[in-house]
């Protein structure tokens, strides 16, 4: 097995124009001729975080400790993943990640898978994969962007699209491009084009969260695609943001909602619009009223705990044991370490929920997470919208995979995970 040589950070910048870490990991092969390899990962950042996300830490002292403490405690270590992210785990010492930081755990982590992967000469993906068959991911692409990417504009943070009767990962990007264009065009139409928000979706200049819906399902069928049957609806409601003294704020629609109102208001929409997804419907605290959604809705549609599992494997356990949720989204540096991030994506599959790896609003170039979902064989994958290079790397990333493995030859399986029963 190959040994670390030495670790690094450096800080760098994010999408948002924020300093972020980068760690590097220089490992050296088994066997005295072996070459030295190098793994590089970026940290992601995000700005609706759930409260049991481990903790970021001011960025230049997260450069600091890895230049020393973690330096000198991984250093001639086996390149093991379990063990080294058990390391960072008893070198950090807190249930948070917070003296370490899990910005800086998060970026060591993934240094060094990328730095396995170097060494044995393969992909990030081929590495973890090892000789499991793999598929590729179904993406879940947003369109408009809200909530906390956008000021708050709009309340519904991501209204994004699932190509369910595409047929491979690459025309999947393909109709994207189409709906993409087509929400545009009903924008400028408008004359309330105004960019993009963090994420790549456009900037939502509507009247009400349901104009959107309505916008979006009207630009899926401009692009020529049937809503529901070719393209289906995705929404992150991203409601522990919208919590305030109990009661679910509305600022667009001028509305403050018990969970019992939200409950129906989104009920109304999945009767309305062809939505197949929705995530953190309720806020991270509400279980009671996830589950009691889950109840109704959850036959019909796929419902994500992202704030309200916080990529823990221990609340998805909770949450199968109240009903909660019947899907997952996978965070690394919600949880910290890879080796935790996959012990939730196995909590996942016992509890028979679905799940999806996930990049955050603020993103670089590193395209590490695409690599994740494939190798790992997690069927979903969400990383922002259809422009902004630090989310079209990733995009583009899924692309190369994909030749590689075969192409349209793959299992793909967005129909088998969206068929939403009629009636
Ligand atoms: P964040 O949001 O990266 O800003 O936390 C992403 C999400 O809620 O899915
Ligand atoms: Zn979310």
């Amino acid at each position: 097995m190959a040994k670390i040589l030495e670790v690094l950070a450096r800080s760098v910048w994010d999408s948002r124009g924020r300093p972020t870490v980068e760690a590097q990991v220089a490992v050296k092969g088994a066997g005295r001729s072996a070459a030295t390899a190098v793994g590089r990962a970026i940290a992601p950042a995000g700005a609706s975080t759930g409260s049991g996300e481990a903790k970021c830490i001011d960025v230049r002292q997260a450069v600091h400790l890895i230049n020393t403490e973690v330096r000198s405690s991984l250093t001639g270590k086996k390149l093991d993943q379990e063990s080294i992210d058990r390391s960072l785990i008893a070198l950090d010492g807190t249930p948070d990640k917070s003296r370490l930081g899990g910005n800086a755990i998060v970026a060591v982590s993934l240094a060094c898978a990328q730095a396995a992967a170097a060494a044995a000469k393969k992909p990030l993906w081929k590495h973890l994969a090892g000789e499991r068959p793999v598929a590729m991911p179904v993406p879940q692409i947003q369109i408009f962007g809200g909530g906390a990417h956008a000021r708050g504009r709009m309340d519904v943070q991501d209204l994004m699209i699932i190509c369910t009767g595409a047929g491979s990962f690459t025309e999947s990007l393909a109709w994207t491009a189409e709906v993409y264009r087509a929400a545009g065009a009903r924008l400028a139409k408008r004359n309330a084009l105004y960019g993009v928000a963090d994420e790549g979706g456009y900037w939502p200049a509507f009247k009400s969260n349901e104009e959107a819906l309505a916008e979006l399902t009207g630009a899926i069928s401009d692009a020529g695609f049937e809503p529901g049957a070719d393209v289906g609806i995705a929404l992150d409601i991203a409601a522990t943001q919208l919590w305030r003294g109990g009661r679910y704020h509305l600022a667009l629609d001028k509305r403050d909602l018990s969970a019992e109102q939200l409950h129906a208001m989104l009920l109304g929409w999945i009767e309305r619009y062809p939505i197949v997804s929705i995530e953190d419907p309720f806020a991270e605290h509400d279980a009671e009223a996830m589950a009691s959604f889950t109840r109704t809705a959850g036959g019909r549609i796929q419902i994500v705990g992202d704030d309200f599992f916080v990529t823990d494997w221990k609340k998805l356990q909770q949450g199968k044991a109240r009903g909660a949720c019947n899907a997952v989204l996978l965070k690394p540096n919600q949880v910290g370490t890879l080796t935790e991030t996959l012990a939730c994506w196995r909590a996942a599959q016992e509890a028979g929920y679905g799940a999806i790896v996930s990049a955050r609003s603020g993103e670089t170039e590193d395209v590490s997470v695409v690599h994740l979902a494939v190798g790992w064989g997690v069927p979903q994958l969400k990383v922002g919208g259809f422009s902004r290079s630090e989310r079209m790397a990733k995009w583009n990333e899924g692309i190369r995979i994909e030749e590689s493995l075969g192409g349209n030859k793959l299992p793909y399986p967005a129909r088998r995970l969206f068929q939403r029963p009629t009636g």
